[in-house]
Parts: structure tokens; C-alpha cells; sequence
């Protein structure tokens, strides 16, 4: 890998991009998903998806495989759906059970991961099925998300979240209902695509549409601790201009809002609809984008949602096709790494410093 430190440089004026190769390296990637997936808060789901005592459903974080299920005692739980005799699979898929038995010789836990029964299996010495149940893993919920983390000892999700929950309250994202959700597999490493989404430098070149919708002038990027928050005026329509526009009106309070959560989930908040984003990496050069978008009940279904749903796919359709660009270009034997616009790519170095922090 190459020296981290050679490159760090605090201040946005004087610092160089992280290095290329780290963007297509695969041991970079073996590093990454120890030091940064292991230990950082990820979303694996939305309340919706286990409701009810019995609920379950299964999540692949980055080759660990998880299950999330809600016990008869209401409390909803994780744990590494990994069978604790030979390593099987004790629930697959989704859906609603009363135990969990192990498709491989039987061994059947309760949903709160305790080991229930053992077919065959006396005589066996030194053996307490209390020190077999499944593995936990820590869970926590927010705005009717489902967050686990690999980490026992880290911290509680409220402390990485910091100012976050108080500057998205206007948007009411909790309130909203799921509507959709469409997968981007995506021929580009996840920091290819994180970095893209951390600068509005690109909205003029890329995303012609978008850019007729906001004031790109007043474009602003704050960055924080764990995230980096960037936000617009949403632009109304202007006097002598007839062009179709997705919001007629604007205002100080009309903004768009895009939140990135260190190191790999997002929140895209429009005054009518908010989408959430995962970017799970697959390979070093492939990782799966994971869009959902939440409106209040009363537009699910509408015309008016619809078109939202259009508006961001072909933003995401644009996004895809410069990040797969980029990313081939990356191996060019001319590039080494790059420098940052002071004005425009605070996010950009700020996720770089994060990054740092957490690698070097
Ligand atoms: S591996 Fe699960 S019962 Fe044997
Ligand atoms: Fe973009």
C-alpha cells in the first residue's frame, strides 16, 4: 500500500487525491473492509422488512453474512447467520418463522439466537448449548432504519450522526412510506463513486437537467466529523421562463439536501421525496448501489411520484457513466493522483480524511 502519511495533508490547499492504485488495489480492498466495513454503522434494512414477532430477513455485509429477525418479545436483533456446529446457513432469504433450524444437520435456534435443539447428539462431553447460540451482532435503529455494526466496542450510532438528525427533521423522512427500490451494479470501486458524490463540480458538465433545478451558485458543502452535508436552494421558477420545472416554487426553505455518512450511506432529501442510498462494494472495481425512495403516503403511486423516481434514475444513470470512466482511467500509467478545488471539493478531501484516519 502506498504511504498514507506521504500524502496527508490537513489543509484542502496543499493536499493531493488519495493515491490511484488504492482505488483498484486488492489488498486495499482485504484492508478496507477490516479497518473501515468492520467497525463503521451500516444500513442493512428499513423497520418495514420485519415488523411482526417472526420477521426476518438476510443481509450480505460485504461476505458476512447476517440475519436480522424480530423476536416474540417484540425486540428486533442481528446476528452472523453462520450455524455455530459447521458453519451453515440457519435461515435463508426472508419471511416469518418460529425457530430457525440449520439446513445442514438440523441444529434449531429460538429467534432471540438461543440453540434449542441438537438432533443426535448425546454423549458429546464439554458441550453447553448455551455457549452455541448464534453470534450477535450490534444493532440499532434510526428513522425506521436498521443499522448493524461488526464492532462490539464501537460507538453508539447518535454519536457518528452528530448535528445530522436535527438538519434533516424538516424533510419528515420518518414519516414517509417505501416505495421503491432498484439496484446499480456499478464497474467501479466505492470510493469512485463516493468521491463523485461529494462535489457538485460536476453538476454543471454531468447533469444538465439537475442543474436547471437548483442555484449550482449557491451551492454549499459543509463537512463534519462522520459526514459531510451538502445543500441548495431549490430554483422556482424564474420570471420569462417557460422550460417544465419540477419545483414551481422556491424560498429559503425550499432546499435539496444530500447527506453522506461516512463511510458508505447517503440520504437525498427533496421537499417531496427522500431517497436513501447504499453503496455496497462487491470487488475492488464493482460495487452495487442500493437506491430506496421514501414519499409521505398520500403520493405513493402518484404521477407526481413517478416522475421524481425518473428524475433520479437518470441522475444516477449520468453518475454511473463518468465513475466507470474514471475508474478505468484511474489504472492509467499518466495518473497518480490528483489536487482539490478549495470552492468546490471539501467533501471530497474531507472523506479522504476520514479515510486516512481510519487506514493509515
Ligand atoms: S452446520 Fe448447522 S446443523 Fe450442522
Ligand atoms: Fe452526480
Amino acid at each position: 500500500m502506498p504511504n498514507l502519511q506521504l500524502h496527508d495533508d490537513r489543509d484542502i490547499a496543499r493536499a493531493s487525491t488519495l493515491p490511484a492504485q488504492l482505488y483498484f488495489s486488492p489488498s486495499t480492498f482485504d484492508d478496507e473492509k477490516s479497518r473501515i466495513f468492520a467497525s463503521t454503522w451500516q444500513v442493512v434494512g428499513h423497520v418495514h422488512q420485519a415488523a411482526n414477532p417472526g420477521d426476518y430477513f438476510t443481509f450480505d455485509l460485504i461476505g458476512e453474512p447476517l440475519l436480522i429477525a424480530r423476536g416474540d418479545d417484540g425486540i428486533l436483533r442481528a446476528f452472523y447467520n453462520v450455524c455455530r456446529h459447521r458453519a451453515g446457513n440457519p435461515a435463508t432469504g426472508c419471511g416469518n418463522r418460529k425457530l430457525f433450524r440449520c439446513g445442514y444437520h438440523g441444529w434449531t435456534y429460538r429467534l432471540d439466537g438461543a440453540l434449542l435443539v441438537t438432533p443426535e447428539f448425546e454423549g458429546v462431553e464439554n458441550f453447553d448449548p448455551r455457549d452455541f447460540g448464534l453470534a450477535p451482532v450490534r444493532l440499532e435503529e434510526w428513522f425506521n432504519l436498521i443499522f448493524v455494526n461488526l464492532d462490539p466496542a464501537a460507538r453508539p450510532l447518535r454519536d457518528c450522526l452528530g448535528e445530522l438528525p436535527a438538519q434533516a427533521a424538516k424533510f419528515d423522512f420518518a414519516a414517509m412510506k417505501f416505495s421503491e427500490r432498484r439496484t446499480y451494479d456499478m464497474n467501479c470501486n466505492w470510493k469512485t463513486y463516493i468521491d463523485n458524490y461529494l462535489e457538485g463540480y460536476h453538476v454543471p458538465s454531468v447533469h444538465p437537467a439537475l442543474n436547471r433545478e437548483i442555484n449550482y451558485s449557491a451551492y454549499t458543502v459543509e463537512p463534519y466529523p462522520h459526514y459531510v452535508r451538502q445543500w441548495t436552494p431549490i430554483r422556482g421558477a424564474q420570471p420569462g421562463d417557460t422550460s417544465p420545472r419540477r419545483y414551481q416554487q422556491s424560498g429559503d426553505e425550499r432546499t435539496a439536501d444530500y447527506f453522506w455518512i461516512f463511510p458508505n450511506w447517503m440520504l437525498n432529501c427533496y421537499p417531496d421525496n427522500v431517497s436513501l442510498n447504499i453503496i455496497l462494494p462487491l470487488a475492488p472495481e464493482r460495487t452495487l448501489a442500493i437506491f430506496e425512495w421514501y414519499l409521505p403516503a398520500k403520493d405513493l403511486g402518484s404521477e407526481a411520484a413517478q416522475k421524481a423516481l425518473a428524475f433520479s434514475d437518470e441522475i444516477q444513470v449520468e453518475d454511473v457513466g463518468i465513475c466507470e470512466i474514471v475508474q478505468k482511467n484511474l489504472h492509467s500509467r499518466s495518473y497518480h493522483s490528483g489536487r482539490f478545488s478549495v470552492q468546490q471539493e471539501k467533501g471530497v478531501h474531507a472523506f479522504h480524511q476520514m479515510y486516512r484516519d481510519l487506514m493509515a
